[in-house]
């Protein structure tokens, strides 16, 4: 890793609007001059008011979801718009969570990532294989399918916006966490594919993040790995004292 750090926190459908706003307080006190930038994604109906406490910090905050649309008839549904007018800085898009559970394709995933990049949100794109895929020797295959498909028609100037995250789907929330080697392999593969799409300088400035049971006791390790620019992490990000730890050892 060369860049300074992205440890980013997923929330999931976890912490209500008054838990969110505690956890903020508290992280936003405890952050003086550490190296990671730090990115958190609440529920939808606290973005709000995490905004509000993260205004002044350096806190950046973000969505795990958006549709495409600017608006329509999509009941259930929360538009690029909508989250610009609460200033969302970033928006996790293509979860694994999102593409098994809710069935998101990479066409759709691909429509949301163009319709961020549109609306200035920056797209966290999650891409990875499930244990199957590893399984099957294809997980090369997978992410190469996943990266061309979920960025088609996305410009060498939007790109330079977008952050990946290597999420393997059997590392997450599993406590079965990749090997640094396992991790590392993956990320430069990433980095292959994003130079043959675009280009080697582009492929370098990408942040590539990792996901999948990041924890106090492997950050150090993961982020020792030259292809690993940070962290998405779930379950970890959840408690305050536990996120700090990971903070303060990136
Ligand atoms: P985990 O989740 O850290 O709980 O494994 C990671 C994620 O889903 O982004």
């Amino acid at each position: 890793m060369e860049k300074n750090p992205i440890i980013a926190g997923n929330w999931k459908m976890y912490k209500t609007i008054k838990e969110t706003k505690d956890f903020l307080e508290k992280l936003s006190s405890s952050l003086n001059n550490q190296r990671a930038n730090v990115y958190i994604a609440p529920s939808f109906i606290s973005l709000f008011f995490a905004k509000e406490i993260a205004k002044d910090t350096k806190i950046k905050i973000g969505s795990q979801n958006m549709h495409y649309e600017s608006e329509g008839a999509f009941t259930g549904e929360i538009s690029p718009g909508m989250l610009k007018e609460i200033d969302m800085d970033f928006v996790i898009l293509g979860h694994s969570e999102r593409r098994n559970v809710f069935k998101e394709d990479n066409s759709l995933i691909n429509k949301k990532v163009l319709s961020s990049l549109e609306n200035n949100i920056q797209p966290i794109l999650c891409i990875g294989e499930t244990e199957k895929e590893r399984d099957s020797n294809s997980t090369n295959e997978v992410l190469e399918d996943q990266l061309t498909k979920n960025l088609l028609n996305v410009s060498k100037t939007q790109m330079k916006n977008v952050i990946i995250a290597y999420e393997p789907v059997w590392a997450i929330g599993t406590g079965k966490t990749a090997t640094p080697d396992i991790a590392e392999n993956a990320h430069l593969y990433i980095r292959k594919v994003i130079t043959k799409l675009y280009d080697k300088d582009i492929a370098n400035s990408t942040y590539i993040l990792y996901g999948g049971s990041v924890k106090p006791d492997n950050i150090e390790i993961l982020l020792g790995q030259h292809n690993i620019d940070g962290a998405l992490i779930g379950g970890a990000s959840l408690k305050i004292d536990t996120f700090l730890e990971i903070i303060n050892k990136s």
